[in-house]
């Protein structure tokens, strides 16, 4: 038995100096030490020895045990400094290396022409507000005066949700859900995303961008709006600039203006930019009509007041020479690194 155990420990010995790696090692570890290990076994057969070699035998097993023990654990933490040495060899970090450069985004123009806008009417005292894209139809239409019939709403296609839900086609429904929840003085402007089925070309896009404005008080008049929105051209497109009022319609003001400016460009004689005309149109505008007003609970008798909607796609064209609607929306970096 004695022989036995030599032989073990020579062995184990022998095995030990080939372990490469832990997963050996335990394996090593179990083939002798554990509950079936091979000297285990030996341990478990002392019974049959005589009272005299008991304790001799027990002895040498109990020394080549802790000589194991103890040289697999020094080879333990060997190998395991082994593998750290290799990973931070593996893991440097060369400090010298030149960095990788980070690409910062850009404002796109939209937002940068509406962030300008916002500015130039909180300036003024307008506070901002918001509406819902997915509108009802009252909202859209009904409560600005174009009942279901209405020819205004053969230029306004719209996409339909149901019968009475739309995409919004204009800004101008915020006008009615301000109206209804605030009490005059009022004094708003709603930017936002507008939807008509019009096919894409230079100057069209199914989806696009408004700015409403509206403004409710005691004695307002339309010297009222023209102040405002002449403030509003010149601080956006430069002192110069000159306003023009053409009649026009729109159901739910009256009287109804189209507005131009003067050509930022050449100064009202003529170029390419104001197709030779002199003048721009950027926006819509009137006096809130008194029926508006009433649908809101806001007496006509006693309040005035007036909206415009601006379309912000048109500014920023205009604002940077931009002379296709499209490249708004393609998100090519490009163009977008001009602005
Ligand atoms: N909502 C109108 C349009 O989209 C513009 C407008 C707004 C006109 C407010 C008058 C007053 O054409």
């Amino acid at each position: 038995m004695k022989e036995q155990i030599s032989n073990i420990r020579t062995a184990a010995e022998a095995e030990l100096a080939q372990v490469s790696a832990p997963d050996a090692l335990e394996a090593l570890r179990v083939k002798y030490l554990g509950k079936k290990g091979e000297l285990t076994a030996v341990l478990k057969g002392m019974g049959g020895l005589s009272a005299e070699e008991r304790p001799v035998v027990g002895a040498l097993a109990n020394e080549v045990r802790e000589f194991l023990e103890e040289h697999i654990e020094t080879r333990r933490s060997a190998l395991e400094s082994e593998i750290l040495t290799a990973k931070i060899a593996n893991e440097k970090i060369d400090v010298t290396m030149p960095g990788k450069r980070g690409s910062l985004g850009r404002i796109h123009p939209l937002n940068a022409v509406l962030a300008q806008l916002e500015d130039i009417f909180i300036g003024m005292g307008f506070s901002i507000s918001e509406g819902p894209e997915v509108e009802f139809d009252y909202y859209n239409f009904e409560a600005l005066n174009i009942p279901k019939d209405h020819p205004a709403r053969d230029t306004q296609d719209t996409f339909y949700v149901s019968d009475n839900i739309v995409l919004r086609t204009q800004t101008s429904p915020v006008q009615i859900r301000v109206m209804e929840q605030e009490a005059p003085p009022i004094r708003i402007i709603a930017p936002g995303r507008v939807y008509r089925s019009d096919a894409v070309d230079a100057t069209h896009s199914p989806v696009f961008h408004q700015i409403e404005g509206l403004v409710i008080d005691k004695g307002v008049t339309m010297a009222d709006l023209k102040g405002t929105l002449e403030i509003f051209v010149r601080e956006l497109y430069g002192e110069k600039t000159k306003l023009r009022f053409r009649p026009h319609h729109f159901p739910f003001t009256e009287p109804s203006a189209e507005v131009d400016i003067s050509c930022f460009s050449c100064g009202g004689s003529g170029c390419r930019i104001c197709k030779n005309e002199g003048w721009i149109e950027i926006l819509g505008a009137g006096m809130v009509h008194p029926e508006v007003l009433r649908r809101c609970n806001i007496d006509p008798e006693v309040y005035s007041g007036f909206a415009f909607g601006i379309g912000l796609e048109r500014v920023a064209m205009f604002k940077y020479d931009i002379d296709d609607m499209r490249l708004f929306y393609e998100n090519d970096v490009r163009f977008l690194m001009q602005f």
